[in-house]
């Protein structure tokens, strides 16, 4: 998917809706952070499988709220959250949220999570905001205005080989052993480098602002990385067709990248890239 078209969204108050994302966004990431502090009386839940997929009351308490103040604002627009589920996803405007991005980081005291709010009109990634409080930033933009680091212009990287950067990486365990081994493996082997910081949505923001050359993930849901879509589509970079089939209530396989190395990645990745859908 490049998304090189700017939508129009003719009807749609768009400016209201940014305003909402950013300050709703914020106002989450800034009660995350008080659950953040007393992180050691919060108890967690494994979410099941044989995988590590945690959830605490910050997490369900945060989706409350995000809900509850974007229905009160906007009663007529759609809802998709990771902890409370969807409502009205055939309206024009879908809000896609994670109340917190990086839950295994938030509970272990790492410092890489956040609040990601986004936001989908007529199918497109409309606009979105990413608010970190542990480095006091907040990232957002909107289709056609450009994106931002609080008030910073992102521009994605103008590496042209994996050589010239380093990339974010992330996986869950069975996609892992298949696909994620072999891929790392082609991408060593060219000369490149990984992170994996534990939050999708804020390695999704980095690629936007240049800091990542590429992200990929073997499988992501689509609140994990539709607000920072927004961000690397304004930036300038490239996203695959991420939300084909049911993408954005299944997921599917994930790339974000600057243009000089996307065709690189992608290959490094292989089939899977485009693999139909699954439950990851
Ligand atoms: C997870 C993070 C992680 C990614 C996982 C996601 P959560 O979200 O984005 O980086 O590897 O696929 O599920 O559970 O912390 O909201
Ligand atoms: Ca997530
Ligand atoms: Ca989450």
């Amino acid at each position: 998917m490049q998304l090189a078209h700017t939508p129009s969204f003719d009807g749609i108050d768009l400016d209201s809706r940014y305003q909402a994302a950013r300050r709703i966004a914020r106002a989450a990431a800034e009660q995350g952070m008080a659950f953040y502090r007393q992180r050691n009386e919060l108890v967690v839940e494994h979410k099941g499988g044989n995988r590590q997929d945690v959830v605490s009351l910050a997490d369900k308490t945060l989706e409350n709220f995000i809900r509850a103040e974007l229905a009160a604002a906007f009663p007529q627009d759609g809802f998709l959250g990771e902890e409370s589920g969807s409502a009205d996803l055939d309206a024009r405007c879908v809000w896609v949220i994670d109340p917190i991005d990086g839950t295994a980081c938030f509970v272990n005291g790492l410092h890489s999570w956040c609040v990601s709010v986004g936001l989908m009109i007529d199918g497109e990634p409309a606009l979105g905001a990413i608010a970190d409080p542990n480095h006091d930033e907040l990232f957002h933009g909107c289709r056609g205005r450009g994106a931002y680091v609080n008030d910073t212009p992102l521009a994605i990287s103008a590496a042209t080989h994996v050589r010239d950067g380093v990339m974010g990486v992330g996986t869950f365990h069975e996609p892992g052993k298949r696909h994620f081994i072999p891929f790392l493996e082609r991408l060593l082997g060219a000369g490149g480098m990984f992170v994996r910081n534990g939050s999708g949505a804020l390695m999704t923001a980095y690629v936007a602002a240049g800091r990542l050359i590429a992200y990929h993930e073997t499988h992501l849901k689509s609140w994990d990385c539709l607000a920072g879509v927004v961000l690397v589509l304004e930036a300038g970079g490239r996203l695959n067709d991420f939300f084909r089939d049911d993408g954005l209530l299944k997921g599917n396989p994930y790339l974000v990248a600057a243009p000089g190395v996307y065709d690189q990645i992608a290959e490094m990745i292989g089939p899977w890239l485009d693999a139909p859908a699954m439950n990851g």
